[in-house]
């Protein structure tokens, strides 16, 4: 490694430029500008380059042709986020990886961007430094013999102080809304020292987790999912290969208790989990065995009998499961398989939203075939096709999380305009309870506060051998450290009660999480009860009581 370290430097010497800094004021606000298309010319850096400004500005025209930066004096433990415009020579197409090389560890990929030759694309990226000094170098994934120009390079660190507040910001605009509750007499007169109370009797944000059938008769477990959570999703009961476990055998029998279960308990959103899975392992195993016009009916039938038993029922559907990483139907039903099955999915059920999902997009950028531009390569393809394709799905299943990579992923993501969900989150069991719980922080607090994630859901389904990798609670539903996180969010993401005088203008004012509440105005002997509903928007929302 160290021998690695060395010739990488030595090698790059002519090219590198060297960096050091020292420490850094307030910094600036997040930029969370990204673009996904090839332009003829780069933009301006972010940040005017961060701290690699310096080196932009001597380099006017903003072209700098050095595939390697060699970082001083990086601050441990601060969020740095990178960003450059990429252009190659030597092929027609490359993924490049932006790779941070420490003495300490081996490289880990920190950003990624689909080039091309003849145009400019914008790589967006980030990690935490571990260490103070370090390389960060761009490479040909396939480590072919490319030239790769930069441009436009920016690097910009953010405490954790700083990360914290961008996050707050966000929640402020997109996630509260100020109100103002005028109380006034049947004459119109503002009325001042009016009792105003306001509960909070519902969450607009869905925020929910996976079950199974384990949950089924079990009183405590249903109660305890209800008291939180306002989205769920079942774990495997869709699935093909639960539902017709040989073929013409079909028994929806648990997806139909499950789903009695969820709407009984008022849970409002309930995802469709899913319609195909291109991963063979995962196919029915008399699925595997088909192909033509066989495999075509078997695909024609599942689709039928699901989305007629269901219409209506589910608020998305996955369609096509992970296929940026397998290709069951494709490879056996020719290219545009999926595009069928969207089609199809459409037509059978218009009012669901349709999602692809997949893992290793989020999680990390070192997966060549689930690379940021990799997915918005298939969604614009599905999109250009005409077929219609609603919602990005994250399965976002963690080990370690690079926080400030996984933003300038969704900050990409974010420019096709589509919703977004973070599917299936959870943190890997290599890890112990209490990293788990602090990853896990890590990632809900960052996909609550991006602007363009519409839904989170957990993959914490309780089987009493283990969950799939993280539970939230032991077999008596005490809470693990997971769990606490989870509670200790729910908590700081509802509106306290709220109670308070109105002002000598007649009004009550406070910050209110999106949701439906309860307002109780009361004045001398009279007492009346409202309910309110507060949706996204960028102005205060005035509700006038008369009383
Ligand atoms: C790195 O930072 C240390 C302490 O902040 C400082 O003393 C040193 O001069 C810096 N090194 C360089 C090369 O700037
Ligand atoms: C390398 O990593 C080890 C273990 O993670 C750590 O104890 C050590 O301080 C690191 N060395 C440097 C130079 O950062
Ligand atoms: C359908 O599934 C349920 C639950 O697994 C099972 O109890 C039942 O026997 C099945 N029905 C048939 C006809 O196989
Ligand atoms: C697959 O097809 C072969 C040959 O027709 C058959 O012997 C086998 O039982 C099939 N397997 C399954 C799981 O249906
Ligand atoms: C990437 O996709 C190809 C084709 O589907 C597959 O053969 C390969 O195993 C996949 N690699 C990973 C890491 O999933
Ligand atoms: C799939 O492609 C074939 C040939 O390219 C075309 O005839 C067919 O209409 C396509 N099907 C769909 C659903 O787009």
């Amino acid at each position: 490694m160290q021998g690695y370290y060395y010739l990488l430097l030595f090698g790059f010497l002519g090219l590198c430029t060297n960096f050091s800094f020292g420490e850094y004021g307030d910094g600036p606000r997040y930029d969370s500008t990204a673009y996904t298309e090839c332009k003829l010319y780069p933009e301006a850096p972010l940040y005017n380059g961060g701290i690699l400004a310096k080196e932009v500005s001597k380099h006017p025209g903003t072209q700098v042709y050095s595939p390697a930066y060699v970082l001083r004096n990086l601050t441990k433990g601060a969020k740095y986020t990178f960003s450059c415009w990429v252009r190659i020579k030597g092929a027609g197409t490359a993924r490049v990886m932006a790779r941070l090389l420490t003495d300490n560890s081996t490289d880990k990929c920190v950003g990624t961007v689909s080039a091309q030759s003849g145009c400019w694309s914008f790589l967006k990226g980030g990690f935490v430094a571990t260490e103070s000094n370090s390389v960060l170098f761009l490479q040909d994934s396939q480590q072919r013999d490319i030239e790769i120009s930069i441009a436009s390079a920016s690097l910009q660190p953010f405490t954790d102080e700083q990360w914290r507040m961008h996050q707050e910001d966000n929640i402020r605009s997109k996630r509260q809304r100020r109100v103002a509750v005028h109380i006034s007499d049947a004459m119109g007169r503002r009325l001042q020292g009016a009792i105003v109370t306001i509960e909070q009797k519902s969450k607009a944000f869905p925020f929910g987790s996976a079950i199974a059938k384990t949950i089924l008769g079990n009183q405590p477990y249903e109660d305890w999912f209800a008291e939180r959570f306002n989205a769920a999703v079942f774990e495997n009961e869709l699935k093909w290969y639960a539902t017709e476990p040989e073929p013409g055998k079909l028994n929806y029998s648990l997806p139909d208790q499950l789903l009695r279960l969820v709407r009984s308990r008022g849970i409002p959103t309930i995802r469709g989990h899913n319609i195909f899975w291109e991963d063979p392992v995962y196919t029915p195993s008399w699925v595997r065995n088909l192909s033509g016009n066989a495999l075509l009916q078997a695909v024609n039938s599942r689709i039928q009998s699901l989305m007629s038993r269901y219409k209506g029922e589910f608020v998305h559907w996955d369609v096509s499961n992970e296929m940026l990483h397998f290709d069951f139907y494709e490879s056996r039903l020719g290219p545009n398989a999926t595009a069928y099955f969207f089609e199809t999915a459409k037509r059978s059920d218009p009012w669901a939203t349709l999602f692809m999902n997949d893992f290793n997009v989020v999680e990390t950028c070192g997966d060549e075939n689930s690379t940021v531009d990799v997915y918005v390569s298939r969604l614009r393809e599905l999109m250009d096709g005409g077929y219609v394709m609603d919602g990005i799905g994250l399965e976002a299943h963690f080990t370690r999380p690079n926080v400030p990579l996984m933003r300038s992923i969704l900050d990409k993501l974010a420019t096709l305009g589509l919703p977004i969900w973070l599917t299936e989150v959870d943190i890997s069991k290599t890890l112990d309870h209490e990293t788990q719980a602090t990853y896990l922080e890590e990632v809900l607090r960052e996909g609550f506060s991006h602007p363009s994630i519409n839904g989170i859901m957990l993959w914490t389904a309780l089987h009493p051998n283990g969950c799939y990798q993280m539970c939230l609670t032991d077999n008596n539903l005490h809470n693990l450290p997971t769990g606490v996180v989870v509670d200790k969010l729910l908590k700081e993401w509802e509106t306290k009660e709220v109670k308070g005088l109105t002002g000598d203008r007649g009004s009550f004012d406070f910050q209110a999480f999106l949701g439906e509440y309860k307002v109780i105005a009361t004045f001398g002997a009279k007492t009346v009860e409202s309910s309110l509903s507060v949706c996204q928007g960028d102005e205060t929302l005035h509700m006038i009581i008369p009383i």
